[in-house]
């Protein structure tokens, strides 16, 4: 990709996993590194972008040269996705938000006694922060992501097509994944869908497949100019 062609535009990322808290020290949460997020905020820093990093429990350091939002719970995802992706030229939701988050939050350490042999935990829904940010009007280019478990593949493009639709998005980013491969791992395989069908693969290390969506927003920005 030519070195500075972002240049001039607003990107807002998330990555991460959201955390839900059960108590003051406990919480629900998913094996979600952040790798992807960051490498995306990585290389569109490097092609000229302004990058605001929304940032839920990231394992993996956060690139120098991006504004970095700190943040753990859904809600607080939301907040800043909200604010971040106002004036953005795209919005991309790499992060892993939670589904679910824990009905009522205890004050203080939930004890053993307390719980007895066979708790449950009463879950209610959380906002699909990606639908909504689809939703907006006027909004730049959003983007998603899909993690199918589904191993066969035109089933699993099916699956992420489906959910294109559903969530509203101009791209949908479909990796698999499994306990081993995808979470936290260096290298990874992709295809970029778009209302149309798929625009674009991409496989190999993060960053040069962090480069190809990037190439496949900045297509999407141009026919939508
Ligand atoms: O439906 P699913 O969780 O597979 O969709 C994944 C995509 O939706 C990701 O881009 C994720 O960031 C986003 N998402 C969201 N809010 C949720 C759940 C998922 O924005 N509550």
């Amino acid at each position: 990709a030519p070195t500075r062609d972002l240049e001039g535009m607003r990107i807002a990322i998330s990555a991460g996993g959201t955390r839900e808290p059960i108590d003051p020290v406990r919480f629900l949460g998913n094996r979600s590194s952040g790798a992807h997020g960051v490498a995306l905020a990585t290389r569109a820093a490097a092609r000229g972008a302004d990058v605001t990093l929304v940032g839920a429990n990231l394992q993996v350091a956060a690139p120098a040269g991006v504004r970095l939002v700190e943040v753990s719970t859904t809600a607080e995802l939301r907040d800043a996705m909200l604010l971040a992706s106002r004036d953005a030229h795209a919005t991309i939701m790499a992060a892993a938000v939670a589904d679910y988050r824990v009905a009522d939050v205890s004050d203080a350490k939930r004890k053993k006694d307390a719980w007895g042999a066979n708790p449950t935990l009463q879950l209610v829904e959380n906002p699909d922060i990606l639908a909504e940010l689809s939703m907006r009007a006027p909004r730049g280019v959003v983007v998603g992501f899909a993690a199918e478990t589904e191993p066969d593949a035109d089933a699993r493009r099916a699956i992420a097509q489906a959910k294109l639709a559903r969530k509203g998005c101009d791209l949908l980013v479909l990796n698999q994944v499994g306990m081993q491969l995808g979470f936290g791992d260096v290298d990874t395989a992709v295809e970029i869908l778009a209302p149309s069908g798929v625009v674009a693969t991409a496989a190999g290390a993060k960053m040069s497949v962090a480069d190809a969506i990037l190439d496949s927003v900045r297509s999407t920005l141009q026919e939508h100019a």
